[in-house]
């Protein structure tokens, strides 16, 4: 395990240079083959489907992407009483008078903008059909309302994500919208890339990222694990800032991870043991 950590916090320090190269562009480590993919389908104008558990890098990986296509992003997060006159807009009484207000859907289409629909799964179905025409060789969008069809200007290109962990029956995507879609599969990065991510994000040394992302490891790999969710990278990210900002590393393990990872007294006395063995001793005064 140490001498696993000692080689990921070398790599770290390698790459510490190198993390978010251009000037002003999100930080975002590739993981495989998604940037690619993402390129290829943004040259094509095909929508994108991102799935991938909490906290692994999905917005952070559109917003990256927008910025390297040198496009605009508007991002909706998706909700159960969203309806398709959120997405598309409304008329709305304005000083006695009424106008029409594009919602953010329709400003992506007119813009040329990228339009991430974050967590697809929790809106309704027959608000999600009104994506349809705009995510196949249609590229239009129906304002009813208006009694108009816009067709979406050159750039237009739709993501939506969702976290294949919380699916359940009733809540799954439909398939005539999957079908419409490209998918790209995000994980967690592996070691060293995490490593990298954590030192950056969280502003700590390659060493005490490198603990962090073992720590998680073991949380991934432990089997017949009772939790719900595992240790995401944005969760080792929060431990890192509280180390950043004067916490010992096992008091930032405990409040950052342990403590959410389970409300269990048993499971949180398992995982703090875990962190007991996994963790560097800390230093003796
Ligand atoms: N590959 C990566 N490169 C750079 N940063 C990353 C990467 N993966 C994760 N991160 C970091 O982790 C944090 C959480 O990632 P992000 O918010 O993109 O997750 P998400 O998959 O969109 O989660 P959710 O499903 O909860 O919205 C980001 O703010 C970023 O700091
Ligand atoms: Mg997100």
């Amino acid at each position: 395990m140490l001498t696993d950590q000692a080689a990921v916090a070398d790599s770290v320090a390698e790459a510490g240079t190198e993390a978010g190269a251009e000037a002003g562009a999100p930080f975002y480590r590739a993981v495989g083959d998604e940037a690619e993919i993402f390129r290829a389908a943004a040259g094509g104008g095909l929508p994108v489907l991102l799935k991938g558990p909490t906290g692994c890098g999905k917005t952070r990986f559109v917003e990256a992407m927008a910025h390297e296509l040198g496009r605009d992003l508007i991002t909706i997060a998706g909700h159960e009483d969203m309806t398709s006159a959120d997405l598309v807009g409304r008329f709305l009484l304005k000083g006695g008078e009424t106008v029409w207000v594009d919602g953010p859907l329709t400003r992506a289409v007119r813009e040329g903008a990228i339009c991430y629909l974050d967590e697809v799964v929790e809106a309704r179905q027959d608000t999600v059909v009104v994506i349809h025409p705009l995510a196949d060789h249609r590229r239009e969008l129906a304002l009813d309302r208006l009694g108009t069809t816009l067709s979406a200007a050159p750039g237009f290109q739709l993501v939506i994500s969702y976290n294949p962990g919380y699916q359940s029956v009733l809540k799954n995507i439909k398939e005539s919208t999957r079908q419409r879609f490209v998918a790209i599969e995000l994980g967690f990065p592996p070691t060293e890339v995490e490593a990298q991510v954590v030192a950056h994000e969280a502003g700590i040394d390659a060493e005490t990222a490198g603990a962090l992302v073992a720590f998680g490891g073991v949380i991934r790999r432990l089997d017949g694990s009772p939790l719900r969710e595992v240790a995401s990278t944005r969760m080792l990210i929060l431990a890192g800032c509280l180390v950043a900002h004067g916490l010992s590393l096992r008091g930032a393990v405990q409040a950052a991870v342990v403590q959410v990872l389970s409300d269990d007294p048993d499971v949180v006395r398992a995982l703090g043991e875990l962190a007991d063995s996994v963790l560097p001793a800390p230093p003796t005064t």
